[in-house]
């Protein structure tokens, strides 16, 4: 490998330098794949990382609960069938290939009739249910 050395540190273990030299293979992320790993409804799991947010994959079957996130906006994304976004003056539908913005301090409730697919991009400060704690909270995320 011809990667320099870092200038501080000259001897170093080899994940060490790989990761001060910023030269972690890079390597795609084929969503279907990424989605048949798991089968649990509302348990979001971290596929990718953009800066100081989370790329995540869930499945929604059902309804979830009212929540709002104070200080993140959330970003849905339908991969894979139809989802509603239940919010305070109104629902929103949104099919494949559809997404939408929920600003900070918005109430919502995801909901889906029949299992759905969903890409979620947020700050990784964002926890699943907001502003509510209850047996659908999740502070630990697995990676798929
Ligand atoms: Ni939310």
């Amino acid at each position: 490998m011809n990667i320099a050395p870092p200038v501080s540190v000259r001897v170093t273990g080899r994940k060490r330098l790989v990761r001060r030299g910023e030269k972690k293979m890079l390597e795609k992320v084929n969503i279907a794949e990424k989605l048949g790993l798991f089968d649990e409804h509302w348990s979001p799991k971290i596929a990718g990382e953009v800066g100081d947010s989370y790329v995540k994959l869930v499945k929604f079957r059902g309804e979830f609960v009212w929540h709002q996130h104070e200080t993140e906006d959330e970003m849905f994304l339908v991969v894979k069938g139809n989802i509603k976004i239940k919010l305070r003056d109104g629902d929103l539908s949104l099919g494949e290939g559809e997404f939408v913005v929920i600003p900070r301090g918005v109430e919502h409730m995801p909901v889906a009739e029949e299992e759905a697919h969903v890409l979620l991009f947020e700050a990784k400060t964002v926890l699943n249910t907001g502003d509510v704690r209850n047996e659908r909270t999740l502070t630990e995320l697995e990676r798929v």
